[in-house]
């Protein structure tokens, strides 16, 4: 059962909570710069303040399960490999390219968009195509804040992102025997403008009060909490503005499985299996510490998605 959050329900267009004075959320950042040089980040207490009336007061996985039993095709096709291949993955001096229908189009250091936006924690929940959920008390800034100021034309309909492409240092990205891929990389995924501004949609930077660690997305990936996971792309290195709906990575590979939009819903079955329960991890586990519970429309979010979807047939756009 889901647990709905009491709180009030939030004004959309300028929630209280995002205005924050710009020179003591730059002052913050020049905080956690001191203490990732010297080394104490990791145990940096979220000093987000307030909590985020979109958090979920469900009870939240455990660190070692989220950052142990991932999705990255990028390092490995198996769930417990990416902690091991991307322990080494050094993400230093990266960043983002901007392209496309945009008035400021530009190659960004990620240090610099961060001065640009105010980052909080937000409790959210990943659900699987795969039938697994976890609760995942993420860190980062709404991603409306940085479309914001980057300024996309009137052209530009959807969002496109991409994922580091570098097999040296992404050993699932190298061709195999018989030339194998097990994606045509870089992974892509887009979502639509609307999707795109509205505030659940989060760049996310850490996690538990930590930088986010190389096998959930080092340094920013995205969380689509309405959808499923695989929309939540990691590593993101580009971000391009189009007219036309982006084909994403798992449509791409399977088009009769994945669709564009990979809204959850317990009602449109995978060709393959039914998406009506999902396997709630809880504790590190993965036998004991889970919960099968039924998954809910939007995975729980359409008080505050469902009229971004109106008219549609969800069975045909999913
Ligand atoms: N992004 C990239 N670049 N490569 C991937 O393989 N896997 C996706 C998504 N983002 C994936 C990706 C899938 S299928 C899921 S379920 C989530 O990441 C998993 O995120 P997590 O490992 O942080 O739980």
């Amino acid at each position: 059962m889901l647990i709905k959050n009491t709180r009030s329900k939030p004004d959309f267009n300028c929630p209280e909570y995002e205005i924050t004075d710009e020179s003591a959320f730059i002052n913050r950042r020049q905080l956690i710069k001191g203490m990732a040089a010297s080394g104490a980040l990791s145990s940096l207490p979220i000093l987000a303040g307030k909590a985020s009336p979109y958090s979920t007061s469900e009870q939240k996985t455990s660190e070692y399960s989220i950052t142990h039993y991932n999705n990255f095709y990028e390092f490995s096709l198996s769930k417990e490999e990416p902690a091991k291949k991307a322990k080494n993955f050094v993400t230093n001096n990266w960043q983002v390219a901007v392209e496309g229908e945009v008035e400021s189009p530009g190659v960004y250091d990620f240090e610099d968009i961060l001065k640009w936006v105010q980052q909080e924690e937000r409790i959210y929940r990943l659900r699987c195509v795969e039938a697994w959920s976890m609760v995942v008390p993420w860190y980062g800034f709404e991603l409306r804040q940085l479309i914001k100021r980057l300024k996309p034309t009137s052209k530009a309909k959807y969002v496109q992102f991409e994922t580091l492409y570098d097999p040296e240092r992404m050993p699932g990205q190298r061709r195999g025997v018989f030339n194998f891929s097990s994606l045509d990389w870089p992974y892509v995924e887009g979502l639509r403008m609307d999707e795109a501004m509205n505030p659940l949609t989060l760049m996310v930077t850490g996690l538990y009060g930590k930088n986010i660690p190389p096998q959930n997305g080092a340094p920013l990936r995205l969380i689509v909490p309405w959808k499923y996971g695989f929309k939540s792309i990691k590593s993101i290195v580009k971000i391009k503005f189009v007219e036309k709906q982006p084909v994403n990575t798992w449509q791409k590979t399977a088009p009769k499985e994945y669709g564009f939009y990979a809204n959850v819903n317990p009602d449109v079955p995978h060709p393959r299996w039914s998406q009506a329960k999902e396997r709630r991890i809880l504790s590190e586990s993965l036998f004991s510490g889970t919960r099968r519970i039924k998954t809910e429309f939007l995975n729980g979010y359409a008080e505050h998605v469902a009229h971004l979807y109106k008219g549609m047939d969800l069975s045909r756009h999913f």
